[in-house]
């Protein structure tokens, strides 16, 4: 999607250079930074500390790991260790692990020196397929913005709340759940967004509402709290999400505060719709609540929040007295039966085992 006038992807190999560049969203939306990932230890830092995040970008980050440090050492145990590495930086996202089994499954298969290569040609194509996958997320979800558009006068906009960023910054392009935003902007239909802002570290405020603003969608920024007011009010259509993992039964983890807003969904018959590539599906798990590792972040994240002075300065401020104890759990899971549906890259389905064995029979075993 595009910054200022220019097409930008969330993570790229550039040519010229031969390097791996990422756009440290860390900064956003204050300052623009790119940066060169070239040693294992920058992307472990780099998807641990989350210069980059959201589910489909980690799985992105992790493969191009392999071709950096392929050229390093292209042996058995660095690539072992390589995958063991980046699978600890984040529990949550299954999409990490899937990325990490692909490229590992490939490189096993391969003498050493035809490593380097075959892992960039993997990442490559990873990247490739996950903005396919979101591109066609957008095609299937644009026919639910379509169909509440056809209910309202001439002129009045489809209202869609959505929770902390799911866009083109946290896939390789085009985004999740907003997707099918982009796609309705393009068929010239009114939608309005309301971005919650998504403590503890709003990614709505920073990463979403600037994305937005840059590809000229109407949006207003709210608190994590008013989303229920707004839908009581009348004031939603629609809710999309995205997530981090999916189970085979249809439970949706994504970040904390996606429950209490399917909750308030449910309470005011608003549908409720997540948006996922089927990369971030674990089809082992049947019961999310139980099963799906919640990542604890650290307790700064809570204590301090980024933002910028009025000298312009980006610069970080503790929000509670000194010492307080903290409690981070950064995801949620909502159950199946709150989720009225998952928009998928093979077409929308009901979050259960069935609707999602309807879509991808060869990934669902009785
Ligand atoms: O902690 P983050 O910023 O990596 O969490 C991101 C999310 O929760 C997204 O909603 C999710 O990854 C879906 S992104 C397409």
């Amino acid at each position: 999607m595009k910054i200022g006038n220019q097409h930008y992807r969330s993570i790229w190999f550039d040519e010229q250079s031969q390097h791996v560049k990422i756009i440290d969203q860390r900064w956003l939306p204050h300052q623009f930074k790119i940066v060169t990932l070239n040693n294992r230890d920058a992307f472990i830092a780099a998807i641990g500390d989350m210069w980059v995040r959201g589910a489909p970008l980690i799985g992105a980050t992790a493969a191009y790991a392999f071709y950096v440090q392929m050229k390093k050492d292209p042996s058995h145990q660095s690539l072992d260790q390589t995958y063991d590495l980046l699978l600890a930086t984040r529990p949550t996202a299954v999409n990490l692990r899937w990325a990490l089994d692909k490229m590992r499954a490939l490189l096993t298969r391969l003498s050493e020196n035809q490593r380097p290569q075959a892992a960039l040609a993997l990442a490559q194509e990873i990247c490739e397929q996950d903005v396919e996958r979101n591109r066609l997320i957008g095609v299937h979800g644009l026919g639910l913005i379509k169909k509440i558009a056809t209910t309202k006068s001439p002129g009045e906009r489809v209202n869609i709340l959505t929770h902390c960023n799911a866009g083109w910054l946290a896939t390789v392009d085009w985004g999740t759940a907003t997707s099918p935003i982009y796609h309705a902007a393009q068929e010239n239909i009114h939608v309005h967004i309301y971005v919650d802002e998504t403590r503890p570290r709003n990614q709505g405020a920073h990463l979403t509402a600037f994305e937005l603003a840059q590809q000229n969608i109407d949006h207003q920024l709210i608190v994590d709290n008013a989303g229920g007011h707004l839908m009581q009010h009348g004031d939603i259509d629609l809710v999309i999400t995205g997530t981090d993992r999916t189970t085979g039964s249809g439970d949706v983890c994504n970040k904390i505060g996606t429950y209490l807003k399917a909750l308030a969904a449910r309470d005011n018959d608003i549908p409720f719709y997540v948006a996922l590539p089927s990369t971030t599906i674990d089809w082992a798990l049947s019961n999310g609540i139980a099963q799906i590792p919640i990542e604890e972040r650290d307790s700064l994240e809570v204590t301090k929040i980024w933002g910028k002075l009025d000298n312009g300065t980006v610069a970080q401020v503790q929000i509670c007295p000194d010492n307080t104890p903290v409690a981070n759990p950064a995801f949620d899971v909502t159950p199946a039966r709150l989720v009225t549906g998952l928009i998928t890259e093979r077409g929308i389905c009901e979050a259960s085992k069935l609707g999602l064995a309807k879509l991808f029979p060869e990934f669902v075993t009785n």
